[in-house]
């Protein structure tokens, strides 16, 4: 076995007392609140958005589709578990309905902190102001709920996710380091 270790930044900002500004979806798309029945959908977006990036090495569940379902089923039995900060994006197109975004929030009322789980956008919806869009969204349930602050871990190489969160207004509070066992093959 070896161990390969992941740098990764704590990032928090805090709550705008009545939650951030809401910009519109672009044309075609749409945010679907959450519903126990929809956590399968949830599970294949976010498959479809980590399987091939950097998270799924130091999370290797987020590559696999059981994976993701397993994550899902655990996100949404915590304690703290959001529905107002959960939220998918579907694209509709002429004759179907493709889902493309989620994400999920959980909230630690003793810390008045709410915390983002596993933003993501499938490839080739990325890059037109989604995953932007899904934050406000999870961010406008944390202030429903009360919530001052708002809290995050990425991985440090994960250099567009950073950017997002950077430009959203989340500074690094901490670095952290994540160790992964491997086997030689
Ligand atoms: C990180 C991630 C969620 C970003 O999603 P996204 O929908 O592409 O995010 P946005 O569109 O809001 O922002 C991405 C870029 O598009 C740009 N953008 C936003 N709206 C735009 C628009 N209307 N036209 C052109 N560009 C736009 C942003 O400026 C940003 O540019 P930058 O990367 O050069 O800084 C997505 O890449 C992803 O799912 N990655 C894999 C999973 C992951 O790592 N998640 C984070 C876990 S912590």
């Amino acid at each position: 076995m070896y161990v390969t270790y992941y740098k990764r930044y704590r990032m928090e900002m805090r709550i705008p007392l009545f939650g951030c500004r809401q910009d519109r979806l672009p044309q075609g798309y749409s945010l679907v609140p959450w519903d126990e029945s929809l956590l399968e959908l949830h599970a294949d977006v976010k498959c479809r958005s980590f399987a091939t990036e950097i998270d799924s090495q130091v999370f290797p569940c987020l590559g696999e589709p059981s994976g993701c379902f397993r994550l899902m089923e655990e996100i949404a039995r915590k304690p703290g578990f959001l529905s107002d900060s959960t939220w998918l994006i579907a694209f509709h197109a002429l004759d179907h309905i493709e889902y493309c975004g989620t994400i999920q929030g959980i909230a630690d009322p003793v810390r008045s902190t709410g915390s983002i789980q596993n933003l993501g956008i499938t490839p080739g919806h990325r890059g037109q102001g989604l995953g932007t869009r899904l934050l406000e969204a999870a961010i406008a349930g944390f202030a429903k709920a009360g919530l001052r602050r708002v809290g995050l871990e990425v991985t440090a190489d994960n250099y567009s996710a950073v950017r997002l969160y950077q430009r959203f207004g989340f500074r690094r509070i901490k670095t952290v380091y994540k160790a992964v066992e491997a086997a030689y093959l």
